[in-house]
C-alpha cells in the first residue's frame, strides 16, 4: 500500500468486524483511497463498489476491486510486470519534472518510470493488465520517493529508501466481484444502487488529496501538466473542478448531511476524526437521519508524517512532532436492532 494520509491501516480489523457483524452481501466505500478498507470487505466476500475523485485510487479500485482473481491468466500479469522490470531507462517528463526540477525521486528511478509508464501506455492500455501494472507502478515508485509521505514539499536529504532500485512487485489480485468508479461521492452515490452496508471516509481538513498526491495523479493520467512552484504541483490544483467540498470548514458539514440523505445503505458506517471540523455531537446528530446512532472512539496512532516533524516547501524541517495519538470516531447508524447487534458484536474490539 502507498502511504497515505488518514489511510485506515490500523482500522481495518475493526471496520471488517462491523462489516461481518452487519452480514451484507454488498457494500460502498464511498472515500475509498488506498482501497484498503474495500479490500477487507471483498475478502469477506462482499461485493464492494469503490468511489473516490483521485485517478490513482481508481486504479487501485480497478485492481482489487473490480477485478476477480479467478478470471484471469496471473501469468500474463508476471510477465508483464517481469518485462517491464527489465526495460532500459528513458529519461522523459517524470525525470525532468520530478527528479531534476525537484527531487521527490532519484534520477535513475525516474528514467525507469519515464520508460515503464510509456511502455504501459503503448502496449497495455486496451488490455485488462492495464490498471493492475500501472497499480504496481505507483506502489513501486512510493517504496522510493524522498517525502514524508505527501507530496507538498520533497526532502531536502535525500531519503535513504529512494537510493533503492525500482522494482514492480505482483499486486496480488483479490478473488470475487466489485466496482471501481472514479467521481465525487455526493453526484455517484445518489445513482448507485442500494447496498447493506456503505462506509464513509471523508478528508477531515483542508489539506487536498489532489495536491498532496499531484504526482500519482500525473504518473496515472500521464498527460504531462504544466506546473508551478518549488512542489511542482500540477497546475490545475488551482481550479475549482479539483476541489472537493469535503476540504472545505464551510461546506464540509452540508456535504456530509447531503451524503446522510442520499446514500443508498441499510446501514452506514462513519469514520470522523476528533481534531476535525465536526466534533462528536454533530456527528452523532447528523447520522441520526439514518436512524439510531452508536459510536466508538478509538485510539489511532497519528500518520506518520506527524511523527517525524513539520518541513517547509524547501524540505528543511521546521517544527518539532505534534502529539503522537489522536482519537477516530466510528459511528454506525440505521435500524436500531441491527445497528445494536453490530455494535454488540464489536465492541469489545
Ligand atoms: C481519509 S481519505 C480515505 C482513506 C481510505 N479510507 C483508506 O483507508 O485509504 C479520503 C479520500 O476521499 C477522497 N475524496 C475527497 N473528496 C471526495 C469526494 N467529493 N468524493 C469522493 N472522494 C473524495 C480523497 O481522494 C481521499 O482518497
Amino acid at each position: 500500500m502507498i502511504k497515505y494520509l488518514g489511510s485506515k491501516r490500523t482500522l481495518v480489523p475493526l471496520l471488517a468486524n462491523i462489516a461481518a457483524a452487519s452480514s451484507a452481501k454488498t457494500a460502498l466505500d464511498l472515500f475509498t483511497g488506498t482501497t484498503r478498507v474495500a479490500r477487507s470487505f471483498k475478502e469477506l466476500g462482499i461485493e464492494v463498489t469503490a468511489v473516490d475523485t483521485a485517478s490513482y485510487s481508481e486504479v487501485f479500485a480497478k485492481t482489487w476491486i473490480e477485478l476477480d482473481s479467478r478470471s484471469v491468466n496471473q501469468s500474463e500479469l508476471t510477465d508483464a510486470i517481469a518485462e517491464l522490470n527489465a526495460l532500459p531507462a528513458k529519461a522523459g517528463y517524470f525525470t525532468k519534472v520530478f527528479c531534476e526540477d525537484a527531487r521527490y525521486f532519484q534520477p535513475q528511478n525516474g528514467e525507469r518510470i519515464d520508460a515503464i509508464r510509456d511502455f504501459i501506455e503503448a502496449n497495455y492500455s486496451s488490455s485488462w493488465l492495464y490498471h493492475p501494472l500501472l497499480a504496481s507502478l505507483l506502489l513501486a515508485a512510493d517504496r522510493v520517493d524522498s517525502t514524508t509521505g505527501v507530496q507538498m514539499a520533497y526532502l531536502k536529504q535525500w531519503s535513504r529508501r529512494s537510493a533503492s532500485a525500482l522494482k514492480l512487485t505482483d499486486p496480488a489480485l483479490l478473488p470475487g466481484g466489485g466496482l471501481a468508479i472514479r467521481g465525487d461521492a455526493l453526484e455517484v452515490a445518489p445513482a448507485l444502487d442500494a447496498v447493506d452496508l456503505a462506509y464513509l471516509d471523508p478528508p477531515y481538513n483542508q489539506h487536498r488529496y489532489f495536491a498532496n498526491y499531484h504526482i500519482w495523479e500525473t504518473l496515472v493520467r500521464w498527460d504531462a501538466p504544466d506546473s508551478y512552484g518549488i512542489a511542482n504541483k500540477r497546475t490545475d490544483v488551482r481550479t475549482p473542478e479539483t476541489k472537493s467540498r469535503f476540504n472545505s470548514k464551510p461546506a464540509m458539514p452540508l456535504a456530509m448531511r447531503e451524503l446522510m440523505q442520499t446514500v443508498k445503505a441499510e446501514t452506514i458506517v462513519l469514520s470522523y476524526n476528533n481534531e476535525a471540523w465536526l466534533n462528536r455531537d454533530e456527528l452523532i446528530e447528523m447520522c441520526k437521519a439514518r436512524g439510531h446512532v452508536e459510536i466508538m472512539d478509538v485510539d489511532f496512532k497519528r500518520y506518520i508524517g506527524s511523527q517525524i516533524g513539520v518541513y517547509n516547501k524547501s524540505g528543511e524541517r521546521v517544527g518539532n512532532p505534534g502529539a503522537t495519538r489522536n482519537t477516530e470516531h466510528i459511528l454506525i447508524a440505521g435500524d436500531k436492532t441491527r445497528v445494536k447487534k453490530i455494535f454488540a458484536a464489536v465492541k469489545g474490539d
